[in-house]
């Protein structure tokens, strides 16, 4: 095991793969993947080599001129089984052959009618953090980059996408060829097969999805291209060839995943007002920040969230403007104090640096990586001031380009282009100590502030009026919602879903909050609506808390388990153990 990494089997010692060829074959009827790959490694390999695996069914092993012998250890549940290849010695080369499990981690299979068409079926991965090695035996660690060529075999009428380049298919329809010659870590594997069409938005940038969404879809998303611009500004140059997007079925756990070349994506943040674009912005940022430069460790999270929400801020603020930017600020300082508080403002869940004991690199995801890093490195550059921390950005993103660094490397880097930092920052508070340090360089947002108003008059019993919610900002309405009181009465509840025209709006970041309030304050009327949209929607950042609110909530604790039950084949692998993890941990 490699000492400073308990997420994975994998010994770095032993060597680390370069390249996988793969031939890929997609069977619905039996949800796997058989798959042959071919592993070229940097180096020869010394007797044996550990590779991480999840469920995978393993046929053949062969190198050195003949069959390898293999072992697979015992189950982990959060790390699977060690895959112990023997025999390779002297040898750089080795072809496995398997398939994946009905219940791999990362994919999900769709039956036709739960997609939007209700024709065809639907199949995608997701591997961060720890999922990749439920798709194919690796070193499933951030610290390993490898580039891979890939055969991928559809079924008829379906086409199948990766976040690779696209070949040309030579061979018609059915077969489909991928090649990334961009070394990535094991966790930007993706693949989508899908009845799926395509709309391009300008050279470098288009969109994928089902015929039924992507009318809504390509307008939605039909500024792309001017993000482009404006990110390669502040990033420096696109290194990945296309930018495109595949809409997923709402079951997709996530808002986005900045999987390279072709981010997958959410249905939910189509809404018919471009209100959701700053996802893209994200993910988006992300293939500087995360892909370009990735976490060597999944302790060191925040050096992929915390830079990527710091860089989709400065994007925003171009796009945007400096109203909504500060409205962002104070919307999201305000979340992470709530959180903060929730996992307690001294737990080591709120430093950066993550703690090196958790094996479970999913539970890493919180927050804090995401804005206590953002908050950090705006603290930095107001520190030496835009002008020169702009500079050190596109330096930065040069020096490590294609590289997997720790958070140590990052201060090295920042330590030597920029020292004054250290004088004016206190780094390692911010870095290695719990809680929220206190920011110097904290803007004012008077549309957060109005709601701040909003809302302490509603403390003192006075409702705000239709005609004083009617043209918020989308933040604004958040800020509302998450910063109403736990529980409030019934008719309140009625109320605010009234004025603010939720179901108009049709807002799943809306209904989780609003829905949260409902659960409790006991507006038990409202379960029916509640288990329609957690049977859809498998965005968890929507969904996980309103199945903690309902585990938390005397009344509605015996239904949670029950609802669970019923909506569970709905939902991917990564959702399902997310909340089974959550009523498990309630003795539910
Ligand atoms: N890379 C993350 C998604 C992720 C994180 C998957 C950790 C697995 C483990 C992605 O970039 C992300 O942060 N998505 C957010 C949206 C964003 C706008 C905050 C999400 O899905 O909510
Ligand atoms: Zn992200």
């Amino acid at each position: 095991m490699t000492p400073q990494d308990p997420t994975t089997y994998s010994d770095l010692e032993q060597g680390k793969i370069k390249h996988i060829d793969f031939r890929i074959r997609a069977d619905f009827s039996t949800r796997t993947l058989d798959i042959e790959a071919t592993y070229q490694m940097q180096s020869p390999i010394q007797g044996s080599l550990f590779l991480d695996t999840y469920k995978l069914s393993i046929k053949d092993a062969q190198g050195n001129g003949g069959a390898l012998a293999w072992e697979l250890d015992e189950e982990d549940e959060v790390l699977g089984q060690r895959l112990h290849l023997k025999g390779l010695d002297g040898a750089d080369r080795f072809t496995l052959t398997f398939s994946t499990a009905p219940e791999s981690r990362a994919l999900q299979w769709i039956d036709a009618e739960k997609t939007a068409g209700g024709k065809h079926p639907f199949l995608f991965s997701q591997c961060q953090s720890i999922h990749a090695r439920s798709i194919f035996p690796c070193q499933d660690t951030p610290s390993v980059r490898f580039t891979y060529s890939a055969e991928v075999e559809a079924p008829e009428g379906l086409r199948a996408v990766m976040a690779a380049k696209q070949v040309e298919a030579s061979d018609g329809g059915g077969l489909f060829h991928f090649q990334m010659p961009q070394p990535i870590p094991s966790y930007l594997f993706a693949i989508g097969i899908a009845h799926l069409v395509f709309h391009e938005f300008g050279p470098r940038t288009g969109i994928y999805a089902e015929p039924e969404t992507i009318e809504a879809a390509a307008w939605e998303f039909a500024e792309n291209e001017t993000k482009m611009d404006e990110a390669e500004k502040l990033l420096g140059p696109y290194m990945w060839g296309r930018y495109d997007l595949l809409v997923l079925p709402p079951s997709f756990p996530y808002g986005g995943m900045e999987n390279p070349r072709l981010t997958f994506l959410t249905p939910t943040s189509i809404l018919g007002t471009r209100g959701q674009t700053s996802l893209i912005t994200h993910e988006l940022a992300h293939a500087w920040t995360g892909n370009l430069i990735t976490n060597a460790t999944w302790r060191d999270f925040w050096l992929n969230e915390g830079w990527t929400t710091y860089a989709e801020t400065r994007i925003t603020e171009v796009l945007d403007g400096r109203d909504v930017f500060n409205l962002n600020d104070a919307y999201n300082e305000k979340g992470l104090l709530r959180l903060m508080e929730r996992i307690g403002m001294d737990s080591p869940h709120t430093c950066l640096k993550l703690p090196g004991d958790e094996k479970d690199a999913d539970s890493f995801t919180t927050a804090v990586a995401y804005y206590k890093g953002a908050y950090f490195l705006k603290e930095c550059e107001y520190a030496v001031g835009r002008e020169r921390f702009d500079a050190f950005i596109q330096k930065y993103m040069k020096r490590f380009q294609f590289q997997s660094i720790t958070t140590e490397d990052f201060l090295d880097f920042l330590k030597a282009e920029l020292p004054d930092v250290f004088e004016k920052v206190d780094v390692h508070q911010w870095v290695y100590e719990p809680g929220l340090p206190e920011r110097k360089n904290r803007p004012q947002s008077y549309l957060f502030d109005e709601v701040g108003k909003v809302l302490s008059d509603y403390e003192q019993g006075k409702r705000p009026t239709q005609s004083q919610v009617a043209g918020w900002h989308r933040y604004q309405v958040l800020a509302f919602l998450n910063n109403l009181p736990k529980t409030i009465p019934v008719e309140d509840c009625t109320y605010f879903d009234e004025i603010l025209e939720l179901d108009k709006a049709n807002d799943g970041a809306f209904f989780s909050p609003f829905y949260t309030i409902c659960v409790y304050s006991g507006y038990q009327e409202a379960m029916p609506r509640i288990e329609t949209f957690m049977s859809a929607v498998g965005r968890m950042l929507y969904v996980l808390p309103i199945m903690r609110a309902m585990i938390e909530a005397e009344w509605s604790k015996r239904l949670a388990r029950p609802l669970f039950e019923r909506i569970r084949d709905r939902h991917h692998q990564i959702t399902i153990k997310a909340m089974d993890g959550m009523l498990k941990k309630a003795e539910l």
